[in-house]
């Protein structure tokens, strides 16, 4: 007989690793209430009984929800994520995301709840000059998108040494894939993320461009590592437990260790697809480094974490079939 888990609470859980970690959470027997207040998220993507449309800005309407039910952990998701818009409009990714988290732990505190679960990236580290790349490297993002995400985690620092709140950061590289029973996956708007954006481009017959051939790869073409939303969502499930048994705070990156270059990527689509992506290749883009690929040792060591779902033709088929879910 399973027993009902304690409640996490999950903001931004309307949006693609928000959805499916919830329904990993629900699948793991926990309880969940998700505050969204989908302005980018999907309404569709959340149970309407567990939806709290509740902005992170909003401190005291965060302390209604942190106090409705006795909550266990926060998973915080919620934040603006596109790089680009980051460095036109500042002003709103330093509001959102860094005076939007520092609402949501003053509503913590307030509550007495004292476990959370934080999205970071690997934009914290910037230009890195070591491959794979571990926790200690440098921190110098070179977007301010990043920036408010490793003030985040500056500020957990002192939340917890002076309140006691305990935090575990998770620097995710590039997510990607969808639930493998289709029942959520990513649908940002606008896109800007490279699988889906092929199929877009297979499905318009408009090229997409593709950013810089020249990079110091073997093909010329970026090199990232792509990690399935489904591994993703488990490593929040461990850090969960880790934190419910008393562990301490800490930050771990989230990837497979394997890069895979653009022009990987475009074959695999292909490959899952049975079609050509149509593209063309534009210049370098500005803070894109030749190469972001995760060493989570430390998370497989120390969460016993592994991936087990990110093998690229998984990814890009979980991720086709999601797109095509209502065709
Ligand atoms: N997608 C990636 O590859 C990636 C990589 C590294 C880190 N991350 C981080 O993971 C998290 C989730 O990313 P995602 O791809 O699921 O993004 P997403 O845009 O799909 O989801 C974010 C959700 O947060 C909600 N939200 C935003 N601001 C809010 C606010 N002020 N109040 C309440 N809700 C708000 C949005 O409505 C949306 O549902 C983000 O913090 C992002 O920075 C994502």
């Amino acid at each position: 007989m399973s027993t009902q888990k304690p409640l996490v609470l999950v903001t931004g859980g309307a949006g693609y690793i928000g959805s499916n970690t919830t329904l990993q959470l629900l699948d793991a027997g926990y309880d969940v209430v998700v505050v969204d207040n989908l302005s980018r998220g999907h309404r569709a993507a959340v149970d309407p009984e567990r939806l709290r449309e509740v902005d992170l800005l909003d401190t005291d309407g965060l302390y209604r929800v942190l106090t409705e039910r006795p909550v266990a952990a926060v998973i915080h998701f919620a934040a603006f994520i596109a790089v680009g818009e980051s460095m036109k409009t500042p002003e709103i990714y330093f509001r959102n995301n860094l005076a939007g988290t520092l609402s949501l732990l003053t509503a913590m505190v307030r509550a007495g709840v004292k476990n959370i679960v934080f999205s970071s990236t690997a934009a914290v580290y910037g230009m890195p000059d070591v491959s794979p790349i571990p926790e200690s490297a440098a921190k110098r993002p070179v977007n301010a998108y990043g920036e408010t995400k490793l003030m985040v985690e500056t500020m957990l620092d002192w939340f917890d040494r002076i309140h006691h709140l305990r935090g575990i950061c998770l620097r995710y590289f590039n997510a990607s894939g969808a639930d493998p029973l289709c029942r959520a996956g990513e649908s940002h708007e606008p896109e800007t993320h490279l699988i889906p954006l092929m199929f877009e481009a297979i499905r318009s017959g408009k090229p997409m461009t593709l950013f810089g051939e020249d990079y110091p790869t073997p093909d010329g073409t970026c090199i990232r590592d792509y990690i399935h939303v489904s591994d993703l969502a488990r490593a929040h499930i461990v850090a969960v437990e880790s934190l419910l048994a008393g562990g301490p705070s800490n930050r771990y990156n989230v990837g497979t260790g394997t890069g895979y270059s653009v022009m990987e990527v475009v074959a695999a689509v292909e490959h899952v697809t049975g079609s050509p992506v149509p593209y063309s290749f534009g210049p370098r883009r500005d803070g894109d480094p030749p190469s972001l690929v995760a060493d989570s040792s430390r998370l497989q060591g120390e969460l016993g974490w592994k991936p087990v779902d990110s093998d690229l033709p998984r990814i890009v088929d979980t991720a086709w079939r999601w797109f095509n879910r209502d065709r």
